[in-house]
């Protein structure tokens, strides 16, 4: 099988990484230092819509599989599977689940999905008024993507009134804040919810968990995610059947219900509440670090499952019961996740490598000469396996500790909290 990745961070190295495994041929959209290892590279940028489709058809691949949001949203999938192309990712307006706040709470309640309360509003004196309708500081959301700025939980009046002036008054995310969503805020331990879905039949992976802040004891900035793990034991089966039957199922019959042929990964952000669990967000793609937990677990059945996914033939399928636990450590750059520094030697990169039940993922990094050098806030994903979560992180955390670059950042917590 001849797969193109597109693509180009970490989630985009365990597809490509898992694709090796599963003995495909695999190209790669301008890949990293890391990515190339196994995938040859077409040098087209991820979001060039037309200059895929041209590659993809003289290379004669099998597969596309969409990595990111931003060409799912500009509608690469659908040119892919007009022009007769074996596509794992969904078509342009089932990404406005992601591209839109908005879209996604119709979408939530339309369906009966459990979610929290929400007002859409579009203008600032009735965001001033939707906010006296809660009676605690609503979560403030931009509608548009937002690079992960979009959202704002705000512990008082004040600084909910002031997201909201920054949002929809000042314009300060652009037209992406032109629309804002006011969220009730929900309480409980947030999960990450993953299933493939070929249009009629959904396939969920175990469930993850993504750390979002910089620091310590989620403290600090929210990032992209500096570390997951998966599974969670500390999630118990009652709650697993309702994520199930509450969330997934549903989240099925609406991509039905709506027209939406929907062929990819669809996750669903999910907090569980002492209500039960309710959707925060969906994401129509891997999630990333998710991708560099759930990935590995699959092992090479990962290429028979995206082209199931894509071709409608996901019935009877499953994903392996007796996969190891998977824990990922992000590394990232200083100054992130504000403006990361860049260029700085990474050393240690071939002796973590090297290290048994180690997988060490590409994210922002580049080759300089013989160097590989930073190049973006993350850097690399130190992904250890084991038979269970605390083996698992023993060995990621090792490895991780034999990388390393100036100015290196790593949260210590990854998976303390499901041990
Ligand atoms: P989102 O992009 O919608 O997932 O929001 C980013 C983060 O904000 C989530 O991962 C949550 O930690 C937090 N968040 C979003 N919505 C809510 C909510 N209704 N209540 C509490 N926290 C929320
Ligand atoms: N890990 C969060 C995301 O991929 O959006």
């Amino acid at each position: 099988m001849k797969v193109l990745v597109v693509g180009k961070g970490g989630r985009e190295h365990a597809l490509v990484h898992g694709l090796w495994q599963s003995g495909a041929e695999v190209l790669a959209t301008q890949p990293n230092p890391g990515m190339a290892q196994h995938a040859r590279g077409v040098d087209i940028a991820p979001t060039d819509v037309a200059g895929i489709l041209k590659v993809a058809q003289t290379e004669g691949v099998d597969l596309v599989v969409i990595g990111p949001e931003a060409p799912l949203v500009l509608g690469l999938a659908d040119v892919l599977r007009a022009n007769g192309m074996a596509t794992f990712g969904p078509g342009q307006v089932a990404a406005q689940l992601e591209a839109s706040k908005d879209f996604t709470k119709q979408f939530l309640n339309r369906h009966h999905i459990p979610t929290a309360r929400h007002v859409t509003v579009t203008h600032l004196h009735a965001a001033k008024a939707a906010l006296q309708t809660f009676s605690t500081p609503p979560v403030i959301k931009a509608d548009g993507l937002a690079a992960g700025k979009g959202v704002v939980v705000p512990d008082t009046w004040a600084e909910a009134e002031a997201a909201v002036q920054a949002f929809l008054g000042d314009r300060t995310l652009g037209d992406a804040g032109a629309t804002l969503v006011l969220e009730e805020r929900l309480i409980g331990p947030e999960i990450s919810a993953l299933a493939l879905c070929d249009g009629t039949t959904i396939l969920p992976l175990d469930l993850a968990r993504d750390h979002k802040r910089i620091f310590d004891g989620d403290q600090g900035d929210n990032t992209g995610g500096m570390g997951a793990v998966s599974p969670l034991p500390t999630v118990d089966a009652a709650t697993r059947k309702r994520i199930h039957e509450d969330v997934l199922l549903p989240t099925l019959a609406g991509f039905q219900k709506d027209g939406l042929d929907f062929r990819g990964v669809i996750y669903a952000g999910i907090m569980l509440t002492s209500d039960g669990p309710k959707v925060l967000e969906y994401n129509v793609r891997f999630g990333d670090p998710e991708a560099q937990v759930l990935i590995p677990r699959l092992g090479a059945r990962l290429a028979d499952l995206l082209l199931a996914t894509a071709t409608g033939n996901l019935a009877g399928k499953s994903v392996p019961v007796d996969s190891p636990a998977a824990v990922t450590v992000v590394l990232a750059a200083a100054g992130y996740p504000g403006t990361p520094r860049t260029g700085d030697a990474i050393s240690g990169l071939d002796v973590a490598a090297a290290m048994p039940n180690v997988l060490v993922f590409h994210a922002g990094t580049r080759a300089d000469g013989a160097a590989v050098v930073t190049a973006g806030g993350r850097v690399l994903a130190v992904t250890g396996l084991g038979a269970t979560v605390a083996d698992a992180r023993a060995t990621a955390y090792q490895a991780a500790g034999k990388i390393d670059f100036a100015g290196k950042q790593m949260r210590r917590d990854i998976a303390a909290s499901v041990i």
